[in-house]
């Protein structure tokens, strides 16, 4: 594992052990995060990626999602699969969601940060991740996980991706310092981690996350919320497995 991805484990894991659901949706209440609440935004988010979406998959076999968390899109997706699978690359993380979930149709596995190995070619009906490219901190992150999407799916497969394409580059820098400079106002112990490089992560325009799934043999076929931190693109899978 390189340098980075051993930065994003140790990141998320310090999280999952501090407060697990908060990280993963800092509009709970840290202190005492509704549950049920948080579990409905599974159900939301899966309406928007999938039941409401401009394209779906012809099949509805597996389902993998980047990034579970403590699993609330993966169980929602369990609603519209046979099978889901969550890969994440914290085992903290890994370890809450398999306590929470227990639906045994959906499983969660620690993955290695950067692709969707050990899962083979072309056996994925739809793939789908929210809140988690935004995060990655650097584009290689997410240009690699759009290309093993691309890998992983069958034919006419899905990707249903939400990523931070948020304008102006340099706007998005002076929030991170900004955010930087007002935790070190507020005292050198209180540095809160959502400054870190693991969580400030990366915006990216959509030419660069076109061409990314162009290459990868996928067809763009709609876009939503561009200019935003929550765009999603839905792609799907037109070129050869492999
Ligand atoms: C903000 S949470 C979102 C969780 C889930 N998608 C949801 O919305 O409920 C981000 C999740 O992505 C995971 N994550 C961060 N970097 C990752 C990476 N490189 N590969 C896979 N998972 C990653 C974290 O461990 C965490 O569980």
């Amino acid at each position: 594992m390189d340098h980075a991805a051993e930065e994003m484990r140790t990141f998320w894991d310090d999280r999952a052990r501090e407060n697990a659901a908060w990280y993963v949706d800092t509009t709970c209440d840290y202190d005492h995060p509704d549950m049920d609440a948080f579990f409905a935004v599974g159900r939301k988010v899966v309406a928007e990626a999938f039941v409401d979406a401009p394209v779906r998959p012809p099949g509805n076999r597996l389902a993998v999602e980047i990034g579970p968390g403590l699993g609330r899109i993966s169980l929602a997706l369990a609603e519209h699969f046979e099978r889901v699978i969550g890969i994440d690359i914290s085992a903290e993380m890994v370890e809450r969601a398999r306590g929470l979930v227990t639906n045994p149709a959906v499983s969660f596995e620690v993955g290695n940060g950067t692709d969707l190995r050990p899962l083979e070619s072309g056996r994925v009906d739809f793939v789908t991740t929210f809140t988690v490219l935004q995060h990655l901190p650097s584009p290689e992150l997410i240009d690699g996980y759009l290309r093993d999407a691309a890998r992983v799916l069958a034919p006419g497969g899905i990707l249903a991706a939400q990523w931070n394409n948020l304008p102006h580059p340099s706007a998005w820098r002076a929030r991170a310092i900004w955010w930087r400079l007002r935790n070190r106002i507020g005292g050198p112990l209180k540095m809160d981690a959502r400054v870190a490089r693991p969580f400030i992560g990366t915006r990216l325009p959509l030419d660069v996350v076109t061409r990314t799934l162009e290459d990868a043999g996928m067809t763009i076929r709609a876009t939503k919320g561009l200019g935003t931190l929550f765009a999603w693109v839905w792609a799907e899978k037109t070129g050869p497995v492999g």
